[in-house]
């Protein structure tokens, strides 16, 4: 089946590593131009952009969702060089300290709060709202949120990040009203938990063990598993959905 993503500017946001790096293999395999956000780590995303072929059909582009203006640049940066964004993969995630076991939400300082919210929801609200001109104006587009199983089953510890990643589904299911006249499909994809690297490194045996008899398929996730999805409804496959949550948790 053709995806219809040969020569669609893809910005994916947090290509470093993870889901991201495995999504941005993906969509440059089904001919997409990518451009790969990074933070702080610069040659990772060097590294995949030679991966992908050199500067012809990928660029590493900076993008902070701490910093101000960070989504207008970036979006600045790949219009400059491309001409535009035809597909956004909100995927970058700002890693946060666990709270103590002994702490409750209500120990949470309110900054810290906020800055999560900041992280999660605000940087990706205001980037989405950075490439909707250029895909009105092609009267094409598609928009992925990256959210997580936390927003659907909870976790304690995880109160701000399960509000914010449950706001992106709010996001998709109204953003879908306002976009689809234009030809953009909004949706939030779910990962449950997944094995990337940083994941794999700080998974207890135990722990991994249970998860994976609590999985209908009985293993979880792995990046190449969600980047998939996200090709899927980044790409002209995905005709009429939109407004949705996926989840891609071997069934959970
Ligand atoms: N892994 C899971 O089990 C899982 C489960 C459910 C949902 N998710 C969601 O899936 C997405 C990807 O998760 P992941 O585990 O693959 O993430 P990850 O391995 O932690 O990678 C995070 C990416 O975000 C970038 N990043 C970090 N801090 C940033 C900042 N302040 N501003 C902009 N970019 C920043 C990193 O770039 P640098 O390397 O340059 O810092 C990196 O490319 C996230 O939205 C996450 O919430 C993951």
């Amino acid at each position: 089946m053709d995806l219809g993503l040969t020569d669609r500017v893809v910005l994916l946001t947090g290509g470093t590593r993870g889901i991201g790096r495995a999504s941005g293999l993906e969509l440059a395999a089904h001919g997409a131009r990518v451009a790969v956000t990074y933070r702080h780590d610069k040659d990772a995303a060097e590294d995949l952009v030679t991966e992908l072929g050199g500067q012809e059909g990928a660029m590493a582009v900076r993008y902070a969702l701490d910093e101000p203006g960070s989504p207008e640049d970036a979006v600045r940066e790949v219009t400059a060089r491309w001409g535009g964004v035809d597909v956004l993969v909100a995927n970058a995630h700002r890693r946060r300290p666990r709270r103590p076991p002994t702490a409750h939400f209500e120990d949470v300082p309110h900054e810290e709060g906020a800055a999560a919210l900041t992280d999660n929801l605000l940087a990706t609200l205001r980037t989405v709202q950075c490439v909707l001109p250029g895909m009105r104006a092609r009267g094409w587009g598609r928009v992925v949120l990256l959210s997580s199983h936390v927003a659907a089953h909870g976790q304690r510890g995880q109160e701000i990040y399960g509000a914010a990643k449950s706001a992106l589904h709010g996001l998709a299911r109204s953003l879908a009203w306002d976009a689809g006249p234009d030809g953009i499909l909004v949706n939030a994809l779910a990962p449950g938990l997944t094995l990337t690297r940083d994941v794999c490194d700080n998974l207890p045996e135990a722990v991994r063990e249970a998860e994976q008899q609590r999985t209908p398929t009985g293993r979880l996730s792995t990046p190449r598993d969600i980047a998939h999805a996200v090709v899927f409804l980044a790409s002209a496959a995905n005709s009429h959905i939109s407004g949705q949550v996926l989840h891609v948790d071997g069934g959970r």
